[in-house]
């Protein structure tokens, strides 16, 4: 069956707001829909027409609200359901659209539905979630003993209050009756519930969801053939249903996500190695400190890292999913380390400009457009552990609390970067040189060049390992864009024998690049750290 991409997402550029880090209007120290409705415009001066707002639902907030007690109602230290409706209706009107965070693989142990599934009566929530038959038998996989009166283990998705809702066993073991087949009646009614919170939200104005740990519904699915055939199902809803909203996979493997169903999925340059092996996917190991320095990245001044390790893996799954769906590189994420570690602003520069130069859907994290660090020492905030220093409050002006509250420092939900010359929007609006205003021109560039979006052909010019620089052809219709990037500190110069690039003349934005015609193609010569974006 052929299925239908929104046309909205060739072009489009999201922004993903960690709610309690953004903006606190009510000054108890919490970021919160207000203040993401509050900052819609600035959000869209960046250029981005979409947000993915990570969860924002009732929670005791074991795991920063990835451990959800009820999906239908916002958490009330974000506001209220009328709050989030208010903001799909206020996004909307200024052309952008709102995807949520669907955490489907578990919920807390303080949901109601595990609250009865934890009894030792048989209910209709008995098998909702995956319990073992007696306590004294091992799951195989991370469960929990002793919770409750019910005679079972429960196997957990994440940590020890996440319990994995049952969507069956890929290849059930006839010996282990408490493994269910994947169409047994039980698991295919958690599918039903899900897809009732989706229409939920996205009869409310929701333009779709980024959905967590996509690939781990369906246990012991090796293969992730029967993960596949639910989200195929998923994706039918939303052909039939809602055509024009996305399902953005947190999978890691665009081949099998794409295939899947999604219309996105998102490379993850995870860089905790122990955090990495939680993810099963090729990916996660390929793209391992794509931008960290392990092993040394290629958007590093040292100039030791090699472009090869990324574009063998993405030219694969590019290939593959070219036309069915977006591969999506991000800035960064709440669970990942700042790209600013390590990175001076001109280094920033490079690596913004190849993130949004190339095909897919870029994926900017809230605080990345000017530069936010990685702060270290945080005593963990609900579970974040090391990831907690890529989640402090975003800093938007000079004044009390970098302008995030205005209520006490100590009851913020995470300290402000105590670095006195932390970067903040403010100074950075008034700076005509500064990150924030390069990504404003990138957005606006890749807007007003349609070769730059996610549909434009891609094509590497020079790739090769362990050499510096990288430089792609970006092609649509009628017009061929040039993209030339040098991380490392070392000037580079190189000549480029394509005939048909002799007519490449403008100049879109450049930074210590220039290039000359020559007798059978071009020539770049680029100072360390530089770019550059020319067209035909
Ligand atoms: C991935 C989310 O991005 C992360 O923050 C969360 O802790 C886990 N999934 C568990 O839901
Ligand atoms: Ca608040």
């Amino acid at each position: 069956m052929k299925r239908h991409t929104p046309s909205w997402l060739a072009n489009a550029f999201f922004y993903e707001v960690y709610p309690q880090s953004f903006l606190d209007t009510n000054g108890d120290g919490i970021g919160d829909l207000p203040g993401v409705i509050a900052k819609l415009d600035y959000i869209r001066s960046l250029g981005c027409d979409a947000i993915w707002l990570n969860p924002c639902f009732e929670s005791p907030f074991g795991d920063a609200g990835y451990d959800i007690s009820d999906f239908y109602k916002v958490a009330s230290r974000y506001g209220t359901n009328a709050d989030l409706k208010r903001l799909f209706k206020e996004a909307h009107k200024r052309g952008m659209r709102v995807c949520l965070d669907l955490v489907a693989g578990h919920t807390s142990t303080e949901h109601p539905w595990f609250k009865s599934s934890a009894k030792a009566t048989k209910n209709e929530f008995t098998n909702r979630y995956v319990w073992t038959d007696g306590v004294w038998k091992g799951a195989g996989v991370p469960a929990i003993s002793g919770f409750s009166e019910r005679d079972g283990n429960y196997v957990t998705n994440f940590f020890h209050f996440q319990p994995a809702l049952n969507y069956g066993f890929a290849k059930p073991d006839p010996k282990k009756p408490w493994q269910l087949p994947v169409d047994h009646p039980d698991c295919l009614a958690t599918r039903e519930e899900m897809k009732k919170i989706m229409r939920y939200w996205l009869d409310a104005g929701a333009d779709g969801f980024r959905v967590d740990m996509a690939s781990s519904l369906v246990k012991g699915d090796t293969d992730f053939k029967e993960t596949m055939k639910l989200w195929a199902e998923m994706r039918d809803m939303y052909e039939a249903e809602y055509p024009d909203a996305v399902l953005i996979a947190e999978w890691s493997d665009p081949i099998c996500a794409i295939q899947a169903g999604f219309h996105i999925d998102f490379l993850i340059h995870f860089n905790d190695p122990a955090y990495t092996s939680l993810f099963r996917s090729e990916a996660s190991r390929d793209l391992f400190g794509f931008f960290a320095d392990i092993p040394p990245s290629f958007f590093d001044r040292k100039g030791k890292g090699d472009i090869r390790v990324f574009l063998d893996y993405y030219m694969k799954h590019y290939r593959k999913t070219r036309g069915a769906g977006h591969i999506s590189i991000p800035s960064g994420n709440h669970d990942i380390m700042r790209l600013a570690e390590g990175r001076t602003m001109d280094e920033l520069k490079v690596a913004f400009t190849f993130l949004m130069t190339m095909p897919g859907v870029p994926y900017l994290y809230s605080g990345d457009e000017i530069g936010m660090r990685y702060v270290r020492g945080l005593v963990s905030k609900e579970c974040g552990y090391n990831r907690t220093g890529s989640r402090t409050p975003m800093q938007w002006t000079s004044g009390k609390n970098a302008g995030f509250s205005t209520g006490k420092a100590k009851d913020l939900y995470l300290p402000i970067d105590p670095a006195k010359d932390h970067p903040t929007v403010e100074a950075q609006e008034k700076d005509s040189d500064s990150l924030l205003n390069h990504v404003r021109q990138l957005g606006a560039l890749r807007r007003k060049h349609p070769a730059l979006g996610g549909d434009g052909d891609f094509e590497p010019l020079h790739a090769e390992k362990n050499r510096y620089p990288f430089i792609y052809r970006r092609k649509l219709g009628a017009e061929t864009i040039i993209v030339a990037v040098n991380p490392s500190a070392k000037p580079v110069s190189l000549d480029i024998p394509f005939k048909s690039l002799r007519s490449l003349l403008t100049e879109l934005l450049a930074k210590g690049v220039t290039m000359k015609h020559t007798a059978d193609g071009v020539k770049f010569e680029m100072q360390g750290i530089s770019h550059g974006i020319f067209k035909k």
